[in-house]
């Protein structure tokens, strides 16, 4: 069978404002959650730095598979002797005609970018949007309209201005269903009639935690109760969208890399089946309009009755139901195992020992892509969009800084392949591919440079020395063939 993909498929890549922008305290951008996270490493957790009104700093774990609750009388503060990534980050922000010549380059068709709520909103309460901020996104959208790059805007990705987090609580707190649709409409006032696809937010399933939801305690109710107001916040936008800017098509992104039972032991199938439902809750609930039938026992897990104990309003219902997806966006990496008796979690479980793994061991399975693929949409029956996978590799430049990825290439010809099987053979209707991340940024996890996950190399070091020089790396003319062939070439 062909991998070549139907006609108006998307092909692009995707990026975070935190990760790859910089410019933090630029055109009237105020601090976002992020912006107190530390550097870090796979032996050395990132780090939120904080105050306490006794003046002693904390640190306190900020990658959100171990996040720490932050003590709610805690203030962020930015230490002299630590570096904070996303403060520079790659420097999108002065770079972004260079880059977005790049990407049109290879032959994108999309690029999905995040906006960053405190560049819009600084402070998240104003009454009226920051001009500055509106500017350079518009800059951003007239550089893409020049090449025929339709934009996909992730709404929000994993963050918000800080002042929310340290008033309300962050997403615990219905006031930030407020602020955030009122944020949303002036990005739909303002760029509506240039952007179709947007996603309301990045990984729903797996934000918790001072920086991704500007919640202070990680898990059990406070989570949930976020979950709940982030659900009705995009349901709201979503309607209020589809009002605003005819045709367009909204989504939310979840982080859907599969999970498979460690053996065919039934106590471990029907263990696994019961964890995915971790992250079923999200997809359901936001897909189908309602909260799944398994919901209370999901909660249970977290020490929470039921629904009963969330917080709704009345209306919330109507508001789910009226505001449904229009398409499932996931991302996926890898996949993982698990069996009875592990330790319960959301997105996560153990090491496939079928498989081959990245330096941060991450195992690499093509197959789970087309397996998640048919397991979404047998589900949902909403179209699907693929909006991040790709893989963090350590790459070694040349003299000329020339990086001759070719595990990376393989990669991507077997996720593609993949994917293309699942288009062409299993008829999964599909909306386009974002690969992440086009151009090295910083990464969420690890805070790391050296996890690199582009086309195009950037000098540039985990401390954030470099000459930020971008160079294409022996991926960029692969892939740029397989966008030009769409996909038929995947077969060579
Ligand atoms: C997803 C996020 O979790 O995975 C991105 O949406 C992130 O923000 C990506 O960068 C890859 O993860 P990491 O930790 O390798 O950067």
């Amino acid at each position: 069978m062909t991998k070549e993909l139907p006609k108006d498929f998307l092909w692009g890549g995707a990026t975070a404002d935190f990760q790859y922008e910089g410019g933090y305290a630029e055109g009237g951008r105020d601090p976002s959650t992020h912006d107190y996270e530390t550097n870090g490493s796979p032996e050395h957790p990132r780090h939120h730095t904080m105050k306490m009104p006794n003046g002693d700093t904390i640190n306190l774990k900020s990658s959100f598979l171990d996040a720490e609750d932050v003590p709610e009388e805690a203030k962020p503060v930015w230490l002299k002797d630590q570096y904070y990534p996303s403060h520079q980050a790659v420097d999108f922000y002065h770079h972004y005609k260079e880059d977005i010549k790049l990407m049109a380059g290879m032959g994108f068709s999309v690029y999905r970018f995040s906006i960053a709520w405190s560049r819009i909103f600084p402070n998240g309460e104003e009454d009226e949007p920051n001009k500055e901020g509106l500017k350079f996104y518009d800059n951003v959208i007239s550089e893409l309209e020049k090449y025929h790059i339709q934009p996909l805007i992730t709404i929000c990705h994993d963050e918000m201005p800080v002042h929310l987090a340290l008033k309300y609580d962050g997403w615990s707190s219905r006031k930030v269903i407020e602020l955030y649709v009122k944020y949303a409409k002036s990005l739909f006032e303002h760029f509506g009639s240039k952007c179709k696809y947007w996603l309301t937010f990045n990984e729903i399933n797996a934000v918790r935690g001072f920086g991704p939801s500007g919640v202070h305690k990680a898990t059990g109710l406070r989570r949930y109760q976020a979950a709940h107001n982030m659900f009705v916040a995009s349901a709201e936008t979503v309607k209020l969208g589809h009002k605003l800017i005819p045709g367009s098509q909204f989504g939310t992104m979840y982080a859907l890399s599969t999970c498979y039972p460690a053996t065919c032991k039934p106590e471990d199938v029907f263990h696994n089946q019961q964890e995915l439902r971790e992250n079923w809750y999200f997809v359901d609930t936001m897909g189908r309009g309602y909260y799944p039938r398994y919901a209370d026992e999901i909660l249970q897990h977290h020490g929470i009755k039921g629904l009963s104990e969330i917080k709704m309003d009345p209306a919330d219902q109507q508001i789910l139901k009226d505001g449904q997806l229009d398409f499932i966006a996931f991302s996926y990496y890898r996949s993982n195992i698990s069996k009875a008796g592990d330790k319960w979690f959301n997105v996560g479980g153990s090491a496939n020992p079928y498989l081959e793994k990245t330096p941060w061991g991450w195992g690499l399975d093509p197959l789970g892509l087309r397996y998640t693929m048919n397991m979404i949409y047998d589900r949902i029956q909403k179209p699907i969009f693929i909006v991040e996978n790709g893989m963090g590799a350590i790459d070694k430049p040349d003299e000329n800084g020339f990086v001759e990825d070719d595990y990376r290439i393989d990669y991507l010809q077997k996720h593609l392949s993949a994917m293309a099987d699942a288009i062409n053979i299993d008829k999964v209707p599909c909306i386009g591919y974002t690969m992440w991340a086009p151009i090295d940024l910083v990464s969420l996890s690890t805070g790391e440079m050296k996890k690199r996950y582009g086309f195009i190399y950037i000098d540039m070091d985990d401390l954030g020395h470099g000459s930020l020089k971008r160079i294409p790396k022996k991926s960029y003319a692969w892939m740029k063939h397989i966008i030009e062939t769409n996909g038929k070439a995947l077969d060579d």
